[in-house]
């Protein structure tokens, strides 16, 4: 569904961006690969916040012949977020949500699922998306949301984890790729990456080599969840094989 505004593409887009509506879609120029013309390509929704790196890592691994998967749309929930330039010059649709514009959480919750849907995904990625989402957008998508984590969860959940998990003295940190269900941090834990911290590490440069693990890991969970090669029972998420996917 799209929502009040205007859809500015093309010169307009790039030249007003102060001036697109909250929720409204920029439409790419000249998409080269949308999933709509595809058959079965798997189509993933992203979220953002800032830096975009691990969107970088999903771009470009969509971007590959046989990944099988498109990015379809990039929401942020501010408009300065770097993800937004990336996905514009991915030509990916993109989309700018902020909370400023809602009169609550549930509100805007229910506006960034609405906006999701419409791109009906078969994977929604959050990748750096600072914010927690509420019931009513984990239920529309079940099972089909992925977080990225720079801990070792359960360890360090929240938004400093990096920083958390140094003042601690932790030897050894990483990542976890899970899903997202409705407590945060919580979900059925897809991958892990241990990340050794080194002597002189400082935020910035532990992070950095997490994200290193993240971009690994988070396009892989992507496409096997795309690919519904993921099963869960209770707090275990297993892989099989496609081979048992079309049983
Ligand atoms: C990642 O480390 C992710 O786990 C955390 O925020 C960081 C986002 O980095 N939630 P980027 O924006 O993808 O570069």
């Amino acid at each position: 569904m799209r929502r009040s505004g205007s859809i500015l593409s093309g010169a307009a887009a790039r030249w007003l961006p102060e001036r697109v509506p909250d929720g409204s879609i920029r439409r790419a120029e000249n998409q080269s690969r949308t999933g709509e013309a595809v058959a079965d390509v798997k189509r993933v929704v992203v979220l953002v916040s800032g830096h975009g790196s691990n969107l970088q890592a999903l771009l470009d691994a969509a971007a590959e012949p046989a990944s099988g998967m498109a990015v379809v749309l990039v929401l942020a929930d501010r408009p300065g977020a770097h993800g937004l330039e990336r996905a514009r010059r991915a030509r990916v649709d993109t989309a700018v949500v902020r909370p400023a514009d809602h009169p609550d959480r549930r509100s805007f919750d229910l506006a960034l699922r609405d906006l999701v849907a419409a791109a009906r995904p078969d994977v929604v990625c959050l990748a750096g998306f600072m914010r927690i989402l509420g019931p009513e957008f984990v239920r529309a998508f079940p099972g089909r949301i992925l977080n990225t984590h720079p801990s070792l969860l359960p360890a360090f959940r929240g938004a400093h984890a990096v920083r958390e998990a140094l003042a601690y003295g932790v030897k050894v940190t990483g990542c976890t790729v899970h899903l997202v269900d409705e407590e945060v941090d919580h979900g059925p834990v897809l991958f892990q990456s241990a990340v050794p911290v080194e002597p002189g590490d400082d935020e910035d440069r532990l992070h950095e080599r997490i994200k290193q693990e993240e971009h690994r890991l988070l396009p892989l969970a992507v496409r096997l969840l795309a690919e519904g090669r993921v099963r869960v029972e209770g707090r275990r998420a297993q892989l099989v094989t496609a081979e048992e996917v079309s049983r």
